[in-house]
């Protein structure tokens, strides 16, 4: 099942194992990095990357609050 969206902001090793685990417990992952190229895994893992950091804030907003 998939679930909410979240986004990680920083694809270091902290924000890439981060984003791995949402990635595998199901969460639609966003990502944002300052060296985008560095989002490359986490793109071919199945986030979405994102080149602007406010697009990849706005991509995970709640809708409820
Ligand atoms: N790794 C661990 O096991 C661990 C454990 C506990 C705490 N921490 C802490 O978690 C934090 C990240 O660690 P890490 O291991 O993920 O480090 P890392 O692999 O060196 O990644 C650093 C991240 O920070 C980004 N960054 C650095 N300076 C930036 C700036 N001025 N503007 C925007 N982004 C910037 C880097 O982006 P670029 O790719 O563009 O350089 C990269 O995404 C550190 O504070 C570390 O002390 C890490």
């Amino acid at each position: 099942m998939i679930k909410e969206s979240v986004t990680v902001l920083g694809a270091g090793s902290m924000g890439s194992a981060l984003a791995g685990a949402f990635l595998a417990a199901g969460y639609r992952t966003h990502v944002w990095n300052r060296t985008h190229a560095r989002t490359a895994p986490l793109l071919r893992a199945g986030a979405t990357a994102h080149p602007d950091i406010a697009d990849a804030i706005a991509a995970s907003r709640c809708t409820s609050c």
